[in-house]
């Protein structure tokens, strides 16, 4: 699900939700397509060529009644917005801008509490600091004289080209104490937000100096080409400072959460459907120089999965170059099972030794340096095995260790399919049996769900709320408990709330009162104080409790739409759903679609989930069972065996209430 990823957290909140409404209504899909997509109707829907991957039958499909487009070969899904989001690699912010001024929708922007002001303000104003920075270090780079015969210099020295070194926005910043940050307050701005991006260091008694003296600038961009932070590098070759400066982290720049490089590489990424991913700033540019332009760095720290997922928004494919010495080697290892976490597919290129992208894409045009990484590179298992197998030979235990290795690897890839086509390849690699691979596969899996049911659930959100508040929240598939029985739920809700699965009828009054499908969901979890665990699960629920008293309340339009791009998008996900849900249901019903099964779907659901709850309950109280009995404590194991009753009690209550609701029907 790649578009439910964005870096924007704090623009969604700034337009009006009046503004968002009325985009969304006028943006009508197969408008917004036509503008990319020739499209044919088909039946109710229209049909095309999908603009995301390459196809020569069309199996793009768009539902104006729906509003919404779906294409079946690659997957991909959504409303206006997340098909210009992805069409033009923009924000949800972005898009829906884009979108009002195709519709000349005046774009209201809505109040922000004082909190959120001051946070926008703050902010805003460091992203202005580093703009000022940044065309003032250019400034210094090409009209002030140190700065030519110095930081120009370097960089000619270092063959970058003059467009190069513009497109990138170099820099210089003088070897004086405080140059710049006397320019910058001179010029109006305030020296906290100076001192909070890092550009200048405050000592005791008003005393400033600026952090990057003396060293070349290196402005990181944010995925919307926005400077973040400066990366300077020393010129002398001393030993004593560090070769790189960086700015500090602050509210505009989390490290870990940045790819360098990713504004200049996004279109290049989409287009090729692949991602190269080095090591440090000189690397992107002079693989941009030589004409290979999707390319980003991790800045030399290992990858991390916010850098993951920005990749992951572009491209399911990265090849990882690294230098061929140890610590090059070193690094790709590390990076590799996160990537093949994320789902990603992974080859990875090492270079000659000696040799660096940046040395060796000043020595080879782009069309042999891509040749060069067609032949050389490997997948991950070939890397790893090729690495391991030397080292190995024919010692049992090394030999051991290394499959141990390679499954561990292998077990980390979400996709059936694509883990199923591995286990071949180690095994007519390694010469293992497959029925062992998956055997230890198994037991891999076995132990991180074990791991999981015995974390408490208070663990797990504690977890989730630790992120910093940049960084993107998606909950990775399969995170919690009952993911599915909840999912199952949601969608009913969104779906088919306003249904009406049953009449009751009260005491003493002949009126037939309507149950709807979300009044029976949302009372039956109150009734056992139940809420969701998934936050996105969540926040639906209690969004239509605040909603389910207006009259005309449509859930599917108003989730679909909602500001919040992940909800939007995780409804879209799930109303494009059903043809899979529905083709699993004809499995014993043949004509009978969800919606005619509903008043018995949704009985079935809610009784399925609690069960779910109930048997993780049961099965918690046996290995609590199991520790009362190695410690010989009969008393407990008394109490627990009586608990284990009331559950198995309660479990034939649920299945006796499930009958009694469906006879109903
Ligand atoms: N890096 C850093 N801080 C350091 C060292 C390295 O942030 N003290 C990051 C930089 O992003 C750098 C990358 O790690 O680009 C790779 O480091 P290195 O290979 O040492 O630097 P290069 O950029 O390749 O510089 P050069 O080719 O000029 O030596
Ligand atoms: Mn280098």
């Amino acid at each position: 699900m790649k578009l439910s990823l964005f870096s924007g957290r704090t623009k969604q909140v700034m337009i009006d939700q009046l503004t968002i409404d009325r985009i969304n209504e006028a943006a009508h899909i197969e408008e917004v397509v036509s503008d990319y997509v020739t499209l044919r109707r088909r039946g109710v829907n229209m049909i095309g060529l999908c603009p995301f991957h390459n196809e020569k039958t069309p199996s793009f499909t768009v539902s104006p009644a729906k509003g919404i487009f779906k294409c079946f070969g690659c997957g991909e899904g959504g409303n206006s917005v997340h098909f210009i989001m992805k069409q033009e690699q923009i924000s949800y912010y972005e898009a829906l801008k884009h979108l009002a001024r195709k519709y000349h929708i005046e774009v209201r922007e809505r109040e922000l509490s004082a909190e959120e002001l001051a946070v926008r303000n703050d902010r805003e104003s460091m992203l202005l600091v580093n703009d000022f920075a940044q065309k003032y270090f250019a400034n210094i780079l090409h009209h002030h004289v140190d700065g030519k015969s110095i930081g120009l210099g370097y960089f000619r020295e270092r063959g970058f080209r003059d467009d190069i070194i513009e497109k990138f926005q170099l820099g210089y910043c003088l070897d004086e104490k405080d140059a710049f940050s006397k320019s910058a307050i001179k010029a109006g701005y305030n020296k906290d937000f100076l001192v909070k991006t890092g550009l200048t260091i405050e000592g005791d008694n008003n005393y400033l100096a600026d952090r990057f003296r003396g060293r070349v600038m290196f402005p990181v961009h944010s995925l919307s080409g926005k400077v973040l932070a400066f990366g300077g590098r020393v010129l002398k070759k001393d030993e004593k400072t560090a070769k790189y400066v960086n700015s500090p982290e602050s509210e505009i720049y989390h490290k870990s959460n940045e790819l360098y490089g990713i504004f200049f590489a996004k279109q290049a990424i989409v287009r090729h459907d692949r991602c190269f991913l080095v090591e440090g700033y000189t690397d992107v540019i002079s693989m941009h120089q030589s004409g290979i332009e999707n390319v980003v760095a991790s800045s030399g720290t290992s990858l991390t999965p916010g850098q993951i997922r920005l990749i992951h928004r572009f491209t399911e494919n990265v090849t990882v170059i690294y230098d061929g010495d140890p610590a090059g080697i070193k690094a790709s290892i590390r990076g590799i099972d996160l990537l093949l976490e994320e789902g990603l597919n992974i080859r990875v290129l090492l270079l000659p030794d000696g040799d660096d992208p940046d040395s060796f894409s000043r020595k080879h045009n782009a069309s042999d340096f891509i040749d060069f990484v067609n032949r050389h590179s490997v997948d991950f298992m070939q890397f790893k095995t090729n690495l391991l197998i030397d080292d190995a030979g024919n010692d049992p235990i090394k030999r051991a260790a290394l499959i141990q290795d390679i499954v561990q690897s292998i077990s980390m890839i979400p996709n059936q399919i694509i883990r199923a086509e591995y286990v071949k390849e180690c095994s007519s690699l390694l010469n293992v049996d497959e029925k062992l691979l998956y055997h230890q596969i198994n037991k891999i899996k076995q132990s991180e769900l074990e791991a999981k049911i015995t974390k408490k659930p208070t663990e797990d959100k504690s977890e989730n709320s630790s992120q910093p508040a940049t960084q993107v929240n998606r909950e990775p598939t399969g995170v919690f408990k009952f993911e599915n029985e909840e999912r199952s739920l949601i969608r009913v809700l969104i779906k088919y709330g306003s249904d009406v699965l049953f009449y009751t009828q009260t005491e003493g009054d002949n009126s037939e009162k309507p149950i709807t499908a979300s009044d029976y969901i949302l009372g039956e979890l109150q009734i056992d104080g139940l809420t969701f665990q998934g936050k996105l699960h969540e926040q639906i629920r209690q969004e239509i409790i605040l909603n389910s008293a207006s009259e005309n309340f449509n859930a599917e339009r108003y989730f679909l739409n909602h500001p919040d791009i992940e909800v939007s998008k995780f409804t879209a996900d799930l109303i494009l759903e059903k043809y899979t849900l529905s083709k699993i249901h004809s499995k014993f019903h043949k004509l009978e679609t969800e919606v005619d099964r509903l008043a018995e779907l949704a009985p079935r659901f809610i009784f399925e989930y609690k069960l779910a709850i109930i048997m993780d309950k049961r099965k918690q109280k046996l290995m609590e069972m199991k520790t009362a009995a190695e410690a010989r404590n009969d008393k407990m194991m008394q109490q627990i065996m009586r608990e284990i009753e009331a559950i198995d009690n309660f479990k034939n209550k649920l299945s006796k209430e499930l009958d009694r609701v469906l006879n109903l029907l």
